[in-house]
C-alpha cells in the first residue's frame, strides 16, 4: 500500500521533531508492506512573515488532492494580536472537516500509577462556535456577555461512533499482544446534563444511542458528570479507557490529563475526519529550547502512530508504541524534560533501533 504524507513542520522545535516522524515512518515501511512518499508543506508564523499568509492555499490543496495523511509540528503565535494572522491548524481542522481531536495519554506499563486512556474530543461545535454578544443590562447595572453552546445530534453521533470505533481498535491492539492495564473496552461519556439538560442532555442521549449500535455490543458504556470526572481522573486515572466529550470539556480534560504524564514532550494527538488524519504533538514551538537539539521527539513519534491507526495501519502503529515504551521503560536515553541528558537525535536513534 502506498501512502503520501504531508509534512508541515511549522515553527520552532516543530522543525526538529517532524523529521523524526518521517524517519519512523520509513523505518516501519518494509515490515508492514507500506510505501511512504512525502511532501513538505509550509505553514506557520514564519511563513506568515515571509508571505503574508499563515496557511498557503497550496498547502491545503496539496493535502486535499495528493495526501492520505499529514504530520503537523507546531506553530508560534505572536504574543500581541497581528492583523491578518490566524492559527493555521485551526483553519486546517475546518477546511478538512477534521471533526475529532484524539488525545491518547499513556504512562509506561510499570509506572506506579499507570495511565492508558484516550480522550475523544468533538472539535466543531459547543461553545467554540464563537457566537458571543455583549449588551447593556436593561436595569443599567452594567454589561452582560453571553455565548451560544450548540450541540447537534449529527456531531454528537459521529463523535460517539468514533469513540466506539477507537475502543474496539484498542481492544484489537491488546489482543494482538500490546501490554495494557485494561482488559475490556469501555467508553465514558462526559457531560453536565444534570444542569444543562438540553445541550449536554442531547450529547449524552445521542452518545448512548450511537454506542448502542450492534458493532459496539462488547463495549461497556459508562458516563460521568464532568466535574466529578476531573476529580476521578486525577485520583484514579487508570480507571479510564476511552473518554468522549463535547468540545470545551474535552479541551480542558485533554490538557489536564497531559499533565499527569509529566512532560508535554510525550503527549501526541491527532485531528481526524472521515478519511483524513493529521498527527500533531500536543506541545507548541518551545522557543526556550529551540535550536538546542534537546526537544523530546516522542510526542511526534507517538502522533505518527495515532495517524497510522486512522489510516487503517494499527499494526504498524502498535510497533511504534512498543518501541517508544521500550525506550521509556529502559530510561537510558531520555531528553532533559523527562529527566535525562540525551539529545533529540540519540532518542530517535534508540527508537529506530527498536523498530
Ligand atoms: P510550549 O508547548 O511550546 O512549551 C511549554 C514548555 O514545555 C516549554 O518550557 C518547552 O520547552 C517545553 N516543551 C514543549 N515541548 C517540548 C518537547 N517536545 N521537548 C521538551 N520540552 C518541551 O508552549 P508555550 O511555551 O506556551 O508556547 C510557545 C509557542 O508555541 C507560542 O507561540 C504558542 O502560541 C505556541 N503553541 C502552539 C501550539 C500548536 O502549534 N498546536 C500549542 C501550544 C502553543
Ligand atoms: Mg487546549
Amino acid at each position: 500500500r502506498s501512502l503520501r504524507i504531508g509534512l508541515i513542520p511549522g515553527d520552532g522545535i516543530g522543525r526538529e521533531v517532524i523529521p523524526a516522524g518521517r524517519r519512523v515512518l520509513e523505518a516501519v515501511s518494509t515490515s508492514f508492506n507500506l510505501k511512504f512518499s512525502f511532501v513538505d508543506l509550509p505553514a506557520g508564523y514564519e511563513t506568515f512573515q515571509q508571505t503574508g499568509v499563515a496557511l498557503p492555499d497550496r498547502t491545503v490543496e496539496t493535502l486535499q488532492k495528493e495526501c492520505d495523511g499529514a504530520l503537523f509540528g507546531a506553530v508560534s503565535s505572536p504574543t500581541k494580536k497581528v492583523a491578518g494572522y490566524s492559527s493555521p491548524i485551526v483553519a486546517l481542522r475546518k477546511k478538512l472537516d477534521l471533526y475529532a481531536n484524539i488525545r491518547p495519554v499513556k504512562t509506561t506499563f510499570s509506572s506506579k500509577n499507570p495511565i492508558d486512556l484516550v480522550i475523544v474530543r468533538e472539535n466543531t461545535e459547543d461553545l467554540y462556535v464563537k457566537e458571543e454578544r455583549t449588551f447593556s443590562a436593561p436595569d443599567g447595572s452594567g454589561k452582560i456577555a453571553e455565548a451560544i453552546k450548540r450541540i447537534s445530534e449529527r456531531a454528537s453521533h459521529r463523535i460517539a461512533t468514533m469513540a466506539g470505533t477507537i475502543a474496539l481498535q484498542r481492544q484489537q491492539l491488546r489482543e494482538s499482544g500490546i501490554q495494557s492495564i485494561h482488559t475490556k473496552p469501555t467508553v465514558t461519556i462526559t457531560h453536565k446534563s444534570n444542569v444543562l439538560s438540553q445541550t449536554d442532555g442531547l450529547f449524552r442521549e445521542t452518545s448512548r444511542t450511537a454506542l448502542s449500535q450492534p458493532q459496539f455490543s462488547s463495549i461497556t458504556i459508562d458516563e460521568q458528570i464532568v466535574d466529578s470526572m476531573v476529580y476521578k481522573l486525577f485520583r484514579q486515572p487508570s480507571t479510564y479507557d476511552v473518554i468522549v466529550a463535547p468540545n470545551l470539556y474535552g479541551d480542558i480534560l485533554s490538557d489536564g490529563a497531559a499533565a499527569l504524564v509529566g512532560s508535554l514532550g510525550l503527549v501526541p494527538s491527532a485531528n481526524v475526519g472521515d478519511g483524513f488524519a493529521i498527527g500533531e504533538p500536543c506541545h507548541g514551538s518551545a522557543p526556550d529550547i529551540m535550536g538546542k537539539g534537546i526537544a523530546n521527539p516522542i510526542a511526534t513519534i507517538r502522533s505518527v502512530g495515532v495517524m497510522l491507526e486512522f489510516l487503517g495501519e494499527a499494526k504498524a502503529a502498535g510497533r511504534i508504541y512498543e518501541a517508544v515504551d521500550g525506550n521509556l521503560e529502559e530510561g537510558r536515553l531520555l531528553t532533559p524534560d523527562v529527566g535525562g541528558s540525551a539529545g533529540t537525535e540519540e532518542v530517535v536513534e534508540d527508537i529506530l533501533k527498536r523498530l
